[in-house]
């Protein structure tokens, strides 16, 4: 099974983090030593894949302009010395390629993953949310291998406590989870707490065959009017193996400004160029 692409959403409008958003996209803001983005992307690089598909809004050019490689800039770089800097930038289209397409309208999560239909290269790719930010590779690594043993679509999945379950798409387990892996029969989006299925919820990450293009242009809106993602998934579940892969890694939610914000302090307190002096004023807070 060939598993190359990532697919990541990027077309969203980025209102709660108005009005930086307003020119620059908040998968550009840096969180520690990088953007959001390129978090994202080290963590697909890191677990071989090696084609990134952004699904970008012609609103927002700065994703383009990133995501544009720049030798120029690259050999001004080493003549300063910074080959650390010029050396990730190289990388893009030695290690990885990119494609960009374009989500003209926000119909939901489901018509953005179906915007990279054209381009998806293989059998079965990742989808990674870029409001979700994780502490390494080893999740999706696993969701990898879970999809190429079992031949089916593989969501990545956190225990959160019962009234949290509503703001998430749930999975409806079959059976129990055996070494972080458990059959899913369904899925369903943002539940009522009452009405859910069990209290795993399913994180920005998946892995999915390729035949979920042709479940995403059946879709019909579903919760909040858009065309969901987790009701594609559903079918899926029902006509074949699926599964889920427990979260063992850290993990930031990104999407909200504290979020943001914590994730910005825990990955800057790692940077070894940043984290002493931080480190060293959050001790002088308290
Ligand atoms: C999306 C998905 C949802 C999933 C969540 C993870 O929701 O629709 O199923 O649980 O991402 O972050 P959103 O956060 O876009 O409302």
């Amino acid at each position: 099974m060939e598993v190359r692409s990532a697919v990541v959403p990027a077309a969203g409008l980025g209102t709660r983090f108005l009005p930086a958003s307003k020119s620059v996209p908040k998968e550009l803001m840096p969180i520690g030593d990088r953007p959001a983005l390129q978090h994202v992307i080290d963590e697909a690089v890191a677990a071989q894949f090696d084609h990134i598909v952004v699904v970008s809004n012609v609103a927002k050019p700065a994703v383009e302009h990133y995501l544009t490689p720049d030798p120029q800039l690259i050999a001004d770089l080493r003549e300063r010395g910074r080959d650390d800097t010029a050396d990730r930038l190289a990388a893009m289209g030695r290690d990885w390629t990119v494609d960009i397409v374009y989500q003209e309208r926000p119909l939901g999560l489901g018509h953005a993953v179906g915007c990279a239909a054209d381009v998806v290269l293989g059998d079965a790719f990742a989808v990674m949310l870029p409001d979700e930010i994780m502490g390494g590779h080893s999740l999706l690594e696993r969701m990898t291998s879970t999809c190429r043993e079992t031949g089916g679509g593989v969501v990545g999945l956190l225990q959160v406590p019962s009234d949290e379950v509503s703001a998430y798409g749930v999975i409806e387990p079959d059976g129990s989870m055996v070494n972080g892996v458990i059959a899913v029969r369904g899925l369903v989006e943002k539940p009522a707490t009452i009405d859910a299925p069990s209290d795993l919820i399913v994180i920005g990450r998946y892995v999915l065959t390729v035949d979920v293009f042709d479940r995403i242009r059946a879709l019909t809106p579903g919760t909040g009017g858009e065309l969901q993602l987790t009701d594609a998934l559903r079918e899926q579940a029902a006509s074949g193996p699926f599964h889920g892969v427990l979260c063992e890694e850290e993990r930031w939610d990104t999407g909200n400004p504290v979020g943001f914000a914590l994730a910005a302090v825990d990955l800057g307190l790692r940077d070894p160029i940043v984290g002493p002096a931080l480190s060293a004023h959050l001790d002088s807070l308290r």
